[in-house]
């Protein structure tokens, strides 16, 4: 498939994955579906979908989320996704999924049947939880990523420069504020930005095949990383090229100064963990005010 860094591809993944070389790719990081809409569907109060009078989606917003008749289906298609991308991942190299809770065990096992090694659990901690719909419970304010890696965990690369990081993330949910394109599932760039840069280098590549708002695109472009992208919305993959090319070079460079900035002029002396707090907002807030 000539060269396809850098590129987003509007189709399903399965049909593009098989086209990438193998042992081609240094980090997938990625957010599939988990298959929570026909859930959401029994509490029409609490659901972002719309459905007409035979219960069918009449809003796309998140339709992509029930594509599948039944769990085993989905962890079927899950599983075929894992196949290729072992197949185009390098070896010592990592890939990162985010995942429903209710599915966590299922996908771990799913990864180790493919012979991947099993790694931590991240962490996203939401800081702005939403108040559930009916007020009972407590706001969920966790989402789960699955970390593994393909090969031997001695030879793999770490950015040391950032520290003592831990698997939990501080970030509030994006924000639709300032923003035309907001995706209905995006994740915040910090956690993009610190998996990307703890476990690639420049120029290595990231490929995330449900690329939703292009978040972990535009994360990877802004660490000078090559990018793939694949997300089968054609509306999606509209906003993605919006968001990726609306900042030009200059405003990558000015992002990529302010890291380094950030994190030599303060790395010494203070809670590390402090530092990508600090990060984490300014992160947000510069490419807020840069891109939108
Ligand atoms: C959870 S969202 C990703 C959100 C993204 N991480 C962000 O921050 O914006 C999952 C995306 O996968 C896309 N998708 C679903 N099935 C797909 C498939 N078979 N191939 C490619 N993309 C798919 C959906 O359209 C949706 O945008």
């Amino acid at each position: 498939m000539g060269n396809y860094f850098n590129m987003i591809y509007n189709d399903d993944c399965l049909t593009v994955l098989p086209k990438i070389d193998t042992s081609s790719i240094d980090l997938v990081l990625t957010d599939p579906p988990y298959f929570i809409g026909k859930e959401m569907k029994k509490n029409r109060a609490v659901n972002k979908l719309k459905f007409n009078d035979s219960g069918e989606t009449i809003n796309t917003q998140m339709s992509w989320d029930i594509s599948w008749e039944s769990k085993e289906e989905y962890l079927n298609f899950i599983k075929n996704v894992f196949i290729e991308l072992v197949r185009v991942l390098k070896d010592d190299r990592h890939i990162i999924l985010f995942v429903d809770k209710k599915d966590l065990s299922y996908i771990i096992k799913i990864g180790e049947d493919c012979r991947l090694k099993f790694r931590k659990v991240l962490f996203w901690r939401k800081t702005n939880p939403v108040p559930l719909a009916d007020g009972i419970g407590p706001m969920t304010s966790m989402e789960l990523a699955v970390w593994f890696t393909k090969g031997s965990v001695k030879k793999e690369h770490y950015n040391k420069n950032l520290g003592l990081i831990t698997d939990v993330l501080n970030a509030p949910i994006p924000s639709a504020e300032g923003s035309k394109i907001r995706h209905p599932s995006q994740k915040p760039i910090l956690f993009g930005l610190q998996w990307i840069s703890y476990l690639t280098k420049p120029n290595d590549v990231v490929l995330d095949c449900f690329a939703g708002g292009g978040t972990f695109l535009l994360a990877s472009k802004l660490l000078n990383r090559n990018y793939i992208g694949i997300e089968s919305n054609k509306q999606y993959c509209e906003n993605i090229q919006y968001r990726l090319n609306t900042p030009n070079s200059l405003v990558a460079s000015k992002f990529n100064s302010f890291i380094h900035d950030t994190l030599k002029n303060k790395l010494d002396g203070i809670d590390k963990t402090e530092i990508l707090t600090i990060l984490g907002s300014n992160a947000e807030r510069v490419v807020a005010n840069d891109l939108f």
